[in-house]
C-alpha cells in the first residue's frame, strides 16, 4: 500500500475538513489528504462534507446559498469540542497551502445542487497555481464533474467514486474496466472497500487504474487491502493504517 490518505483530515482529533484536522493529519505523517469541496454562492471553493451547514457549524441552509464571507463568520469547530470554537470553513486555497509535502492530494468534488460543474476547472487551475497538479486526484460520485476536469486538462487524474453496485455506471464499469477507464478518461477507482477482492484490484490494475478504497478503518481490512495490492487507502484511522502499510 503506497498511500495512507486521511479522510477529511484527522477527523477523530479535530473537526473534520478543518485546517486543524489537516494540520493534525500532517503531524501524523500521512501520505495524503482527502477532502470534500463545494462552491459558494459567489463562486469560491470551500472544504466541507455536507451540502448543508447544520451538522458541522452553527449556520443553517445550503453552502451554495451563502457567500464566502458569510460562511467565514460561522463556527465550524464547537460542534466537535469547545477548544475548536471559532474554527472557520477552509477555502480550497488554505487547504492546498498545507499540501506542499504530500504525495497525494484527493479533492472530492461534491455534486452541485444546480448541476453546475464550475468547481471542476476551478480546482484544476488552483492545483496548478499551487504546484500540486501532478499529485492531485479529483474524485467524485458525479461523473460529469470528472469529465469537466479532464475537459479542462486531459492530464488531470480523476477517480470514479462509488458504493452502490446497482448503479448503471457501476454495471458499465464491471462489464469492462478497460473500456470504462478509456471512455471516461479515468486514472483511478475509489470504491467502497467492502466489495473488493484481490481479483477485482488486479483487473483494475490491468485496465491501468489505481485503486484507493474508502473508508478503511479496521486492522484486518487494512491488512487485506495491503496484501491485495490496493494503491492507497482512505481512512479515519491514519496512524493504524500507516502501521499496517509499513509492515508487509
Ligand atoms: O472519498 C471517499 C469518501 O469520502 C466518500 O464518501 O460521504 O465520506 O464523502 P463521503
Ligand atoms: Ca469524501
Amino acid at each position: 500500500m503506497s498511500f495512507v490518505i486521511s479522510h477529511r483530515g484527522a477527523n477523530k482529533e479535530a473537526p473534520e475538513n478543518t485546517l486543524s484536522a489537516f494540520r493534525k493529519s500532517l503531524a501524523l505523517g500521512v501520505d495524503g489528504f482527502e477532502n470534500d469541496v463545494h462552491l459558494t454562492k459567489d463562486g469560491r471553493l470551500v472544504v466541507c462534507h455536507d451540502e448543508t451547514l447544520e451538522r458541522t457549524s452553527n449556520g443553517k441552509g445550503r453552502i451554495c446559498d451563502h457567500s464566502f464571507e458569510a460562511l467565514r463568520r460561522l463556527d465550524f469547530g464547537s460542534w466537535f469540542a469547545p477548544e475548536f470554537t471559532g474554527e472557520k470553513i477552509p477555502s480550497l486555497e488554505e487547504f492546498f497551502a498545507l499540501c506542499a509535502n504530500l504525495k497525494i492530494i484527493n479533492v472530492e468534488l461534491k455534486r452541485a445542487p444546480d448541476g453546475s460543474t464550475a468547481a471542476a476547472p476551478a480546482t484544476v487551475q488552483m492545483a496548478k497555481a499551487f504546484g500540486l497538479f501532478d499529485r492531485l486526484i479529483v474524485s467524485s460520485f458525479d461523473m460529469t464533474m470528472l469529465l469537466a476536469c479532464t475537459d479542462c486538462d486531459p492530464a488531470t487524474r480523476t477517480a470514479y467514486l462509488y458504493n452502490d453496485l446497482e448503479l448503471p455506471l457501476v454495471k458499465e464499469l464491471h462489464a469492462s474496466m478497460k473500456d470504462f477507464a478509456v471512455k471516461y478518461h479515468l486514472a483511478a477507482l475509489h470504491p467502497f472497500f467492502g466489495a473488493l477482492t484481490a481479483e477485482y484490484i488486479a483487473e483494475a490494475h490491468a485496465a491501468g487504474l489505481m485503486v484507493n478504497p474508502w473508508t478503511v478503518n479496521q486492522h484486518h481490512a487494512l491488512e487485506l487491502l495491503r496484501d491485495w495490492g490496493a494503491d492507497g487507502v482512505i481512512t479515519d484511522q491514519p496512524a493504524l493504517a500507516m502501521e499496517v502499510a509499513r509492515t508487509a
